[in-house]
């Protein structure tokens, strides 16, 4: 399959499937067990830093000492809060000495990441909900494009991966399904359907690897896709959520002041820069103390295939012999 699938061959891993970056899930060993079993285990430096508390250098040799297999690296590359550009390139830096060749850009023109990374030979594939910003990063220079649909956990896009499929499938580039992939057939599925490969992130969630409380994994594990909503109230723009009680009491949108605040030009930035630091910690401590913090639990509605906590080895086989049964 690698000599025809294009991700294989940029990723340099045997199984199509990717352990998408998640703050604050992305605990170093999730990430390793993704890479040694086959699949591409992706390192989200914020989750290694401030959810997990180690130095980003110390964090990536222990992800090392895991596993030798190839590893990605998530750069968010929106500007949101000030410093931020500076602290990213001294990551990107790191994972390139330390010999990190994949990468996955979000939020923001990838130009800049693509020159570092290309300069030694390594790969960026970007994040895209639709057309527009699919081009505008093929302009910048990436290589593949991660395509981010209405039912993934995280920033979810507007549209279906049927639909994106069509959107992008001209462009030339390897399209990467990104969202409500939970189990083997689904998988399958979007590999026939024409896709490259698959970036899923709730399903890693619920694995022995991941570091998240037992709580976080158990709702997952008993939600149903219809509680899965949008809120803006985490970070300032849309993301999945699981309708618990306590998102049930605080509700799912910004108030209109907030909300208005978040709109105009001049305090948009401001604004969102409050709201990221301040869903970074709340996530934090949901995901390392459950609901004896608050039941504040990110998903995708992948959960409707997520039927038990597996481990990370188990996932990817089950994934990879769904593939080869086709
Ligand atoms: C809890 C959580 C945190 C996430 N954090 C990030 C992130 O930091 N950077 C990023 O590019 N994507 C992030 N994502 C998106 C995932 O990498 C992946 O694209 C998405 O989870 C796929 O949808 P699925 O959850 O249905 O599998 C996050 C997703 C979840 C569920």
């Amino acid at each position: 399959m690698s000599e025809t699938n294009p991700f294989l061959q940029d990723a340099g891993v045997e199984v199509p499937l990717i352990c998408g970056a998640m703050y604050p899930c992305s605990n170093p060993e999730l990430v390793a067990a993704a890479s040694e079993a086959g699949a591409l285990g992706i390192i989200q430096p914020m989750s290694i830093v401030f959810a997990h508390g180690l130095d980003f250098k110390k964090g990536l040799r222990r992800i090392r000492a895991l596993t030798d297999q190839p590893v990605g690296f998530n750069a968010i590359i929106e500007k949101t809060v000030a410093l931020y550009e500076r602290q990213m390139r001294s990551w990107i830096d790191a994972a390139l000495e330390e010999g990190v060749r994949f990468f996955v850009t979000a939020l923001g023109n990838p130009k800049w990441v693509v020159r570092l990374v290309e300069q030694v030979g390594g790969i960026v594939y970007h994040d895209v909900t639709e057309r527009r910003w699919a081009q505008k990063a093929l302009d910048a220079g990436v290589r593949g494009l991660i395509c981010v649909n209405n039912r993934a956990g995280g920033h979810a896009g507007p549209h279906s991966p049927e639909r994106l499929l069509d959107d992008l499938g001209d462009l030339g580039a390897p399209l990467v399904c990104a969202g409500g992939v939970g189990d083997p057939a689904r998988f399958a599925e979007m590999l026939a359907l024409g896709y490259s490969g698959v970036q899923a992130g709730t399903r890693f969630i619920a694995t022995t690897e991941c570091t998240a409380h037992p709580d976080y994994k158990r709702a997952i594990v008993d939600a149903r896709p219809e509680q899965i909503a949008l809120t803006n109230k985490l970070s300032g723009v849309d993301c999945s959520i699981i309708v618990t009680p306590t998102i049930e009491r605080i509700g799912l949108r910004a108030g209109a002041i907030a909300g208005r605040l978040l709109r105009y030009e001049r305090t948009k930035r401001l604004m969102r820069s409050a709201y990221a630091l301040l869903s970074m910690w709340r996530l934090k401590r949901a995901n390392a103390q459950g609901s004896s913090f608050k039941d504040v639990f990110q998903a995708g509605k992948s959960v409707e295939g997520v039927r038990g906590v597996k481990s990370v080895a188990e996932v990817v086989g089950e994934y990879a012999a769904a593939l080869q049964a086709g």
